[in-house]
């Protein structure tokens, strides 16, 4: 097998093989299923990495070293307990999953060099549904995707080598995801067709291999499928045709995927069709699904990524910030009871720094998940560095005030999805140390009280290396790189200034006289985007009344947010007694030479490391370097020419 491959389930290839010896020599299964035999055969491949040989099955406790995997109802749905002790290890799971996570918990942490006496661990899953999403295409590409082809689709069909998609349903259950989403919310034509008998067989393939990792396979399906696939007039979601259509469809797709997880719908947004062309609102939309759903047990994931994405730039009176709020808050308590909203985690899109969602505790009689995005479309692509476990705890952690003081996100929704950041290359993500992403969002949405510190380390250690100062330095490095990132990009939480489209780089007008609804209204005088409810567009009062007045007045306003939430002049004062433009300009040269010590830092570590992941980081990190200074280049020669303010510290800045 290969490093870049085993990604964190590498199994100490650098560390001690006693604790293997010790325990994984003599297996003891003592409760049965099809999630549990996964388990025992993960801790048999284990073992056979680390020592060549294979276990020893046992029926009974041996006195003499042993693995003991047993359900144990009392730790709950997904929850488990690790006990170590002289003679074994005992894990016990309050369900099926409960124990496959228990048996990775300790395999990656003993394999990262956690002492085995350490890892006495009870753990219980803080939400009830842990999703990915793949936005990919049947015809093997990835929306978003920056880690090569799809592992899912080839030329218009499921793949039919479906290893490597036990592995991936390995590695996602390693931290705890127990639902996949595995077509793209863009539902095109062929994939409309999934849900047809036409594909049912050899997507029912797909659902057996996650089913036996306890992960739970569902659909993006087309709110006009109806029309498409059965040339219905209609898919208005309370015709009688179309209800019944719906129904049937539900039938044929359980008969041939029993514990099928449900639906996934991106419905009137971005040019998706949905409930709207009939008159209809999201709820009679959702509903009329979830109906259909219902008796057998499936959920209806519907998403608030709904705006108009054709306005016009010189209203400046629309902002698309405001959509999301617009269109759900009024539905708040109309929705049925397996119909979960999906939330981005901010109200605009995937940026490196935006506020969280105002939806997020307003829609109080409504279940409702948050959306994250562990693909880095707008965050480096895979190419710069950019761990993004911080920026998702700020979101769990933003106290929305709505039940009052303490109302966290993290308190709100019954769950998350994450866009998955998967590909065929190789190593999974393109960047092997975009990895971190990936185990890092199960890891937190298992538990939100993790520090970003703890998952950092444990990644590192399972999946680079376990040695103390290396682990140490990657770390540190893992954990600055948002900051940085941020630092060198768009100003203060303006977002935006990318190339159109395609996201990556700089273009500071790219999207500011588009459709899009994505402004700085950079002037002569100042920028940002006023939302205030005195001056602005209103957003402001989409918040609780705490949050309100603090992003209201820019004095109260969170600095790193300014320009989400108001227009002020470059000659603005900032807290750091430092003006506004000066902080641009500061931003920016700081950021492109961190950048710049990130790839030495690296490079100091070349004959520590696994030579595949040196390699494939380096060459990142020094595109990362060349993309850090255009931005900086960029963005300072444009504030010069549109303030006239020269760096007070007199730095390059091309005139
Ligand atoms: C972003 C992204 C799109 C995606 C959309 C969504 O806008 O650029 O590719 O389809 O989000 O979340 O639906």
């Amino acid at each position: 097998m290969d490093r870049l491959y085993d990604c964190w389930l590498a199994y100490g290839k650098d560390s001690s093989m006693k604790w293997a010896e010790r325990y994984l020599s003599r297996l003891c299964v003592l409760s049965c299923g099809r999630v549990i035999s996964s388990a025992a055969k993960e801790l048999e491949t284990a073992y056979e990495r680390l020592t060549g040989n294979i276990p020893e099955r046992i029926s009974e406790p041996f006195s003499g070293g042993c693995f003991i995997l047993r359900v144990n109802e009392s730790f709950g749905d997904g929850g488990y307990s690790i006990s170590v002790s002289d003679e074994s290890v005992t894990v016990e799971g309050g369900d099926e999953n409960g124990v496959l996570y228990g048996v990775f918990r300790f395999l990656i942490l003993a394999s990262g060099g956690y002492s085995p006496e350490s890892l006495n661990i009870t753990e219980k899953p803080c939400y009830h549904l842990r999703m990915i999403d793949q936005w990919d295409n049947a015809d093997g590409t990835v929306e978003r995707g920056y880690s090569g082809a799809s592992i899912f689709y080839e030329k218009g069909c499921p793949v039919s080598d479906m290893n490597r998609l036990t592995d991936y349903a390995r590695l996602l259950s390693s931290v705890g995801i127990n639902a996949i989403c595995i077509n793209n919310v863009n539902v095109h034509k062929t994939e409309t067709l999934f849900i047809t008998e036409e594909f049912l067989p050899r997507i029912g393939k797909i659902a057996d291999i996650f089913g036996d990792y306890g992960i739970k396979l569902y659909l993006s399906i087309n709110f006009a499928a109806p029309m498409e696939i059965d040339g219905l007039t209609t898919a208005d979601p309370l015709d009688e045709r179309v209800i019944n259509w719906w129904k049937n469809m539900a039938q044929t797709i359980y008969r041939h995927i029993p514990d099928f997880g449900g639906f996934l719908v991106k419905a009137d947004s971005e040019n998706r069709p949905g409930p709207h062309t009939y008159g209809r609102d999201h709820a009679e939309g959702a509903n009329m699904l979830a109906a259909a759903l219902m008796p057998f047990g499936g959920k209806v994931i519907w998403r608030c990524f709904v705006y108009n994405c054709h306005v016009d730039w010189r209203d400046r009176s629309t902002d698309r910030a405001k959509a999301a709020y617009d269109n759900f808050k009024p539905l708040d308590g109309k929705f049925g009871d397996n119909v979960y909203l999906q939330i981005k985690n901010g109200p605009m899109d995937f940026q490196i720094r935006e506020a969280v969602s105002p939806l997020f505790g307003a829609m109080s009689h409504t279940n409702c998940l948050c959306e994250l995005q562990i693909t880095q479309e707008y965050t480096g692509q895979q190419i710069d560095l950019c761990y993004l476990v911080p920026m998702w705890k700020e979101c769990l952690d933003f106290d929305t005030y709505h039940g009052g003081e303490g109302s966290f996100v993290k308190r709100n929704i019954l769950g998350a999805a994450g866009v998955s950041n998967v590909g065929n290359d190789l190593c999974w993500t393109g960047d092997p140390l975009a990895g971190a992403n990936l185990y890092g969002y199960g890891r937190l949405i298992f538990d939100p009280g993790l520090s970003a510190e703890q998952i950092a380390e444990e990644w590192v250690r399972a999946a680079v290396t376990s040695h103390n100062e290396t682990a140490d330095i990657i770390c540190r490095m893992l954990l600055s790189s948002r900051e940085i990132y941020e630092s060198y990009t768009s100003p203060l939480g303006v977002g935006w200034m990318v190339t159109p489209h395609y996201h990556y780089g700089v273009d500071v007008d790219g999207y500011e006289y588009s459709p899009w609804g994505t402004y700085h209204y950079s002037d002569r005088d100042g920028m940002g985007v006023d939302r205030t409810k005195t001056t602005g567009t209103g957003y402001t009062a989409q918040y609780a009344p705490h949050n309100e007045e603090m992003y209201e007045n820019a004095s109260a306003c969170p600095e790193e947010l300014l320009l989400f939430f108001h227009h002020l002049p470059y000659t603005y004062m900032l807290k750091s007694g430092k003006t506004l433009i000066q902080h641009i300009y500061d931003s920016h040269f700081e950021g492109a030479e961190r950048a710049e010590e990130l790839l030495m830092r690296w490079r100091s570590l070349k004959d520590k490391l696994p030579e595949d992941i040196y390699r494939e980081a380096e060459v990142r990190l020094e595109k990362q370097v060349l993309n850090s200074r255009q931005w900086r280049d960029v963005i300072n020669t444009y504030y010069y020419r549109k303030s006239g303010i020269d760096d007070i510290r007199g730095r390059k800045i091309y005139k």
